[in-house]
This record gives C-alpha cells, structure tokens and sequence, in this order.
C-alpha cells in the first residue's frame, strides 16, 4: 500500500465509516475463521510481533539527571517501552528493552550511573510460555476455566453458557459494537431488580489478560459458592459484568502482538488510542500523551473512540435505573487497589471511605495469599492520569465507591502483563474476596441504602 493509500485509509477510519472500507484488500470469501471478526479488522496479515532477546530492565532514578535521561530516551526512542513514565527523584521504572538496543542501553547506565536490575533477558520466552497456556479460539464456552487463557470466542460463548445455566437471574448485556465490529458484551445477575447494583469494567487494556479472567471468575463465584456470606452477596446486589470493554485489542493481543495496550482504530501511521485516557473527565491534562503511537493517547478528542462512548452510553442509560453505586475496574500488574481521583491529588469527598475500604481490601488479600496490595488514590498509588474511565464514573456519573484494581504481579515483576496461567486462579479468587470486602464494608456504612 502506498503513503497516499495509507493516508486516505486513515481518514476513511477517522471519518467514523465502517470497517468494510478500511482493512479491505478484497474479496469476501473466507471472511474469517471467527464468528466476529467478520470485517476483517487486521486485513489478511498474519504476522506476530516478537521479542527475541528483548530485555526487562528495573531502573532507579537517583538524582534529577536520571529522571531527564529517562524522559528523553523515552521520547527518542520507541525501542524502549516504559511502563510509566520517568517522572521524579527516587522512582523505580520497568522498562522493555528491544534487542538492537540493549549494548547501547547498557552503555547508558553506565556512563550515567544508573543502579539497575535486568528482570529478564528474554521476553519472548514468556510470551512462547504463555501462549502455550491459551486454549484455541473454537473451545467452547462450557470448557472455560481458570487454568488457561482463552480467546474472545470462548469467552463470549461461555457467557451464554452460563445464561443457559441460570436462566431465572442470569442475562447478556450489550454496549453496542467495537470500532471493528466486535460486540461488547457480559453479564447482568439480578435477583432482586430493585436492589443496587455493583458494575465491573474489564479488559480495557488489551494485554492485561488476568482482568477478563478475574471478571469470568467473579460471576461464576457469585453463582456456584457454597458459602453463606457470597451467596447473600449474589442475592442482595446485582451485578453488571463487562469481561472485555476492549474486544479488538484483546483480539489483537492473541492474533498479532501479545504486547497490545490500545484499541485498534487506526490514525494514519499508526494504532490505538489508551481507551483509560479517553474519557472526558479532565482529559489530557496529565498523565497522557498527545502522540497516537505512544502507548496512552489519549486521542484526538474526549471520548473520541467507540468503545469509550459505547461504556458512557450504557452507564449514562443504567447509572440510574440500575442504581449502578459501585464501579470497578480491572488492570493489571503491580498490585493496587486504587481510587479516585488520578488526575489531581485533592481528595474525593468520601475519600477516607474509600481508604479505609480500600486497605481493608488490600489486608483481606494478605490474609488470603500473603499477596501485598497497596491502597490509596490512584495519583498517590501508580502515577499521574487524567481522561480514566473510574474518574468518569465517580464525577460525572456518582458512582460513589470507585476502584480501579492492577492485580498480580508486584511492581517488580519480570513477567509484568505476562501472568502464568497458575497464578489465575489464586489472583481471581484474591480479587473476588477484595471486593466482597469493599462492598460488605460500603454496605455497613450505609452506600447502598
Ligand atoms: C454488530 O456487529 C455484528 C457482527 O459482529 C452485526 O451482526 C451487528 O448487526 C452489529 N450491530 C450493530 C448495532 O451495528
Ligand atoms: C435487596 O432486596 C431485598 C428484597 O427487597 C432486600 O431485603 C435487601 O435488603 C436488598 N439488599 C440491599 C443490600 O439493599
Ligand atoms: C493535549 O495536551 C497537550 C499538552 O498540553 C497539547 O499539546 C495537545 O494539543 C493536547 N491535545 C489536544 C488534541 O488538545
Ligand atoms: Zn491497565
């Protein structure tokens, strides 16, 4: 394809026309193997991303010139993929070094005197790892669990497998399509429909596969456990389950780039807008980059993307009707239980609230696991970040008990988005008690009344 053709393609995605005008390379035979990616989204490639001899390097930023020489290098080069950005004295940050790069990196460190760990000198032998742990894309639904990571497909049939289980209180919920056309789907449990309703986000991050797993975990604890206190949880609240608010990146992250962030939608040279930069709350004021190929564009405008207007949409048409009082988004890795607000360090209202629940939370996790999970609000927790989806439904919609959750592993971790399949079972159930707490705590404090 030429420069031109590219371009014109691009403004064909931007001008909002469907996806039958973009990836098109003709002819509409053998559309696809899978029953959603009827529109062709990748076009015909089948080219994987790979990360041979890619290296995770763990760097403390000691004095004001390191942090200049991360902010630089992170702006030069996108041979280097910061998780985070270099932002101030005493910081530690996890970067991924490409092959071709690792002799002048290490140089680097060096002259500038940069104390450093490499977590791990191989990325793609993680990557080779976890793949073996996916299950193909045509199981079905009835043989999901939470040993191994599934596709798109198997997770959305095992939605209407358990619909066809419990049919008295279980529903599929649609948001709409995907900018590829993928449906945005889960589930509502609903015993009591006046009862208030907790709403789960997952997967809004492409790569972060423990999340959509935690969330198929979640529902199923709700409906098949035994104990007394989780069933009254299942019987005095409703629940709204959104697996995978991301449907084309997590399709991405199987068929091509197991690395993927974003969303798909295409701006001229390169992909995807951070759909936890997008939402229209204090957008692109920090924390978020203005530049389509880095990793948390925030777009070309507040809630420019589909899927973030497809969420807005259902939460604006549900917040009330569904009583929707408690929000929670999925992420992971550094173990967090964050809320709000991420773009300004001022306090929320309810602010100890939410500490309190939210350490609760972290010490439940401990209890259970020895796992560490640290609490506060986002911008004191991870880092600096305006236009997130939890920060939304906090201001704009009054969701008034809102997390946002990076699961296993610590901060520290060599696998960081790359969770062996092992670890889904424990992090999901870690997960579901952590906010049982929550919510048995918000109730006894009188949220839901
Ligand atoms: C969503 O996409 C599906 C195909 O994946 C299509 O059948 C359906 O009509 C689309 N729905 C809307 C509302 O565009
Ligand atoms: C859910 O509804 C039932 C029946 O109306 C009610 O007894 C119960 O208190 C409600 N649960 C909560 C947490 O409000
Ligand atoms: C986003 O913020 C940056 C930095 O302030 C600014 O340069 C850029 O123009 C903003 N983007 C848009 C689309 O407003
Ligand atoms: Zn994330």
């Amino acid at each position: 394809m030429t420069f031109s053709a590219m371009l014109s393609t691009a403004m064909l995605a931007k001008g909002g026309l469907s996806a039958e005008n973009t990836g098109n390379t003709g002819g509409n035979a053998d559309e696809s193997s899978s029953q959603y990616a009827v529109k062709k989204p990748f076009g015909d490639s089948k080219d994987v991303a790979r990360y041979d001899h890619y290296r995770v390097y763990s760097v403390m930023l000691d004095t004001n010139q390191h942090v200049n020489l991360f902010q630089k290098l992170e702006e030069q080069s996108d041979s280097l993929t910061f998780m985070g950005h270099a932002r101030e004295v005493g910081q530690r940050l996890t970067v991924l070094v490409a092959a071709h790069k690792v002799a002048d990196f290490g140089i680097l460190l060096e002259i500038y005197g940069v104390q450093h760990r490499i977590l791990a000198l191989n990325f793609q032998e993680k990557i080779d790892r976890n793949m073996k742990e996916v299950i193909p894309a045509d199981a079905a639904g009835a043989s999901l669990d939470w040993k191994h990571f599934f596709h798109l497909e198997t997770i959305y049939d095992w939605l209407e497998h358990m619909v066809a289980q419990y049919p008295t209180c279980l529903s599929i919920v649609e948001m709409g399509n995907s900018t590829h056309g993928v449906p945005i789907k889960g589930l509502k449990l609903s015993r009591k429909s006046t009862n208030k309703t907790i709403f789960i986000e997952s997967g809004i991050h492409a790569r972060e596969w423990i999340a959509p797993a935690a969330a198929t975990y979640l529902i199923n604890e709700l409906l098949t456990a035994k104990h007394d206190a989780i069933q009254k949880l299942a019987n005095d609240f409703n629940w709204i389950v959104f697996p995978c608010v991301n449907p084309d990146g997590y399709k991405y992250t199987f068929e091509h780039d197991r690395m993927w962030r974003k969303n798909r939608q295409l701006f001229g040279t390169c992909h995807g807008v951070d759909l936890n930069r997008n939402y229209p709350d204090h957008w692109n004021t920090t924390g978020a980059s203005s530049d389509p190929s880095r990793y948390d564009y925030a777009g070309p405008s507040a809630a420019s993307e589909i899927e973030t207007m497809r969420l807005m949409d259902f939460l604006k048409a549900n917040v009330e009707n569904e009583q929707i009082r408690t929000y929670i988004a999925l992420h992971s890795y550094s173990q967090m239980i964050m809320f709000p607000y991420g773009y300004t360090k001022e306090h929320v209202p309810n602010y100890n609230d939410l500490q309190e629940l939210g350490s609760n939370a972290a010490n439940r996790i401990q209890e259970i696991s020895g796992r560490k999970y640290v609490s506060g609000s986002l911008i004191e927790t991870i880092y600096p970040s305006s236009g997130g989806s939890m920060d939304w439904a906090y201001s704009n919609m009054k969701v008034p008990i809102a997390y946002t959750f990076e699961l296993r592993g610590p901060s520290d971790s060599s696998d960081m988005f790359i969770l062996p399949a092992n670890e889904i079972e424990p992090t999901a159930h870690e997960t579901f008690e952590a906010i049982r707490t929550i919510v048995e705590g918000a109730n006894e404090k009188g949220y839901y009344k």
